[in-house]
């Protein structure tokens, strides 16, 4: 079983689309779609946005489902000036970047008292996907920050530590939850981002605009990695 998730409907609806014998498992208010795709048994689920249904929803399907794999897909916005509109980002890495304990003497991202901070995805999955050729624009690896917000403003100084500290090549909203439940529970994990917006005033209409062409980006990059890296 592999584990397939993204934050929104729109980001899981050519998923769903694509899987065969599906069958559906529900949690409170959450389904989990269970299927075939690529022939290979998948659960597609819907995480909620954010860190914390992110993180919830991650570690209710492990404890039911006990995925061999968690990939994670959907948006995200650019950072790093290399990433255009349209491009697809591999996370090599990701950080909580709104996780701040400064003041007590922890890096920005570090989880106090534990050894997480920079959280890293499998270098298998990481690898397989890098051979996938994207439907548009240019595959690029690197940094995804997560944080509990949606930016719009990345050039102002209480931005900057995206780039200039953290060196950040994305923003996001549940990678890095999403991968520290992996990382502790043992799950290999992947997460790719597709830039739907460059994380400035134009983001929302940008982000929205580019969800329904992501999403198939998303599928593409999936099946790729579930025929190349599953048996
Ligand atoms: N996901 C897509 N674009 C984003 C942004 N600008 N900020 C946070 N999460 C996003």
């Amino acid at each position: 079983m592999i584990a397939i998730l993204g934050a929104m409907d729109g980001e899981i609806q050519e998923f769903l689309g694509g899987l065969e014998r599906k069958s559906e498992v529900r949690w409170t208010e959450f389904v989990f779609y269970r299927g075939l795709l690529e022939s290979k048994e998948v659960i597609v689920a819907k995480s909620g946005v954010g860190k914390t249904l992110s993180a919830m929803v991650t570690q209710r399907i492990i404890d039911e489902f006990a995925p061999r794999a968690i990939l994670f897909t959907g948006l995200a916005g650019a950072i790093s000036p290399r990433l255009e509109i349209g491009d697809t980002l591999i996370a090599e890495d990701c950080i909580q970047h709104d996780l701040d304990a400064t003041a007590l003497g922890f890096k920005r991202g570090e989880v106090p008292f534990t050894t997480h901070r920079i959280i890293p995805c499998d270098r298998t999955l990481v690898e397989a996907a890098s051979f996938c050729i994207p439907i548009e624009g240019k595959m690029v690896r690197g940094r995804v920050l997560t944080g509990d917000q949606f930016i719009t403003r990345k050039d102002v100084e209480s931005h900057r530590y995206l780039w200039d500290e953290l060196k950040g090549d994305a923003v996001e909203m549940e990678g890095a939850s999403v991968g520290l439940v992996a990382t502790v529970n043992k799950v290999p994990f992947l997460l790719i981002r597709t830039i739907s917006d460059k994380a400035d005033s134009n983001a929302k209409v940008d982000f929205h605009t580019f969800l329904p062409r992501a999403s198939k980006n998303s599928l593409h990059f999936v099946r790729h990695i579930l025929r190349r890296a599953f048996a």
